[in-house]
């Protein structure tokens, strides 16, 4: 990855379970990014690995980046790593990327968020306020103690609406999304259930595809998988995956150049042809259809059912 060596300069604790981590850069100045990016954190644990995390800083400055980090009950290590850091570590990331981005079309934006999926909403409030264009956003959450960003989100009024589980308050897809105005978009991060849903309440209310947007968050827990060998077609290398190795970091790991964006199966950019095995797809990318066709592995999520597959690559 392009690097950027970040120290980190500020913790806040948001929720019990959210931090947020202030980043400046150590050796010049950072890389700027659009709202909704993401960014890859080097892990250096025993098994370097890289995690994804959405920016939520303001784009319009680049003086630090904020990031929050949910600790997470399916962690591979690396939020349980960032939870124990303290101020003064320093980090590599990669370049920030973005396979969220708002449309600059957009008459109105309808951003639903859950849990930890408020983070790359807060990017794109602050570019949404200072162009003025209307917006909703809609926050599931446990409880306000369990709600990242509470007291920051009440400035944007009733825009904000809040829905706590533990209160018995359920988000309504169809209500938030019916009767809003033509060329409206609508953007979604939250978990798969709830986002199925909405999904079905924009088709059924006839929104474009092209207007509901979603991103992905949350990791695969590893240790139900089988390791696997992935053979390099072109070079003939051999390529052990290990159980708690995604495809892309044992790529990354052999020094294999491997194009990625989200990490997390919902972008698209880490595909590879299949010429030879069965893969397990664990993605939310491809449609059933794409799936049963067999030749093409999104490589930071998705597996080989069979002992060996060989990769185009
Ligand atoms: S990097 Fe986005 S699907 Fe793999």
């Amino acid at each position: 990855m392009n690097e950027q060596v970040v120290r980190v300069v500020e913790i806040e604790k948001l929720t019990p379970r959210i931090k947020r981590f202030r980043l400046v850069s150590v050796n010049g100045k950072l890389a700027s990014f659009s709202p909704g990016s993401h960014l890859a954190v080097e892990i250096p644990l025993a098994k370097r690995q890289y995690n994804s995390y959405s920016l939520c800083s303001s784009p319009y400055q680049t003086n630090f980046y904020d990031l929050a980090v949910l600790l997470s009950e399916n962690s591979r290590g690396g939020s349980e790593y960032l939870h124990q850091i303290t101020t003064g570590t320093e980090l590599k990331l990669g370049l920030p990327k973005n396979s969220f981005a708002l449309n600059s079309l957009a008459r109105k934006y309808i951003l639903i968020a859950g849990g930890i999926g408020i983070t790359p909403l807060i990017s794109m409030l602050f570019v949404i306020t200072r162009h003025q264009i209307p917006f909703e956003l809609h926050y599931a959450a446990k409880s306000p103690t369990e709600c990242a960003f509470y007291r920051f989100l009440q400035q944007y009024g009733d825009r904000v609406k809040f829905y706590f589980s533990e209160r018995g308050n359920r988000l309504n897809p169809k209500q938030i999304l019916q009767e809003q105005p033509l060329g409206t978009h609508v953007y979604l991060c939250v978990p798969q259930s709830l986002r199925e849903d909405c999904r079905g309440a924009a088709s059924a209310l006839g929104y474009p595809k092209s207007a509901v947007h979603r991103e992905l968050f949350g990791a695969v827990k590893t240790n139900k998988f089988k390791p696997f060998t992935a053979v390099l077609a072109r070079s003939e290398q051999r390529i052990d995956v290990p159980q708690d190795k995604t495809l892309l970091e044992a790529l990354e790991a052999a020094g294999i150049k491997a194009n990625y964006s989200c990490r997390a199966g919902g972008c698209g950019a880490c595909e590879v042809k299949v010429i030879e095995g069965e893969i397990n797809h664990l993605d939310s990318y491809y449609s059933p259809a794409e799936k049963a066709e067999q030749n093409r592995i999104l490589t930071c999520i998705s597996r080989a059912k069979s002992k060996q597959l060989v990769i185009d690559l």
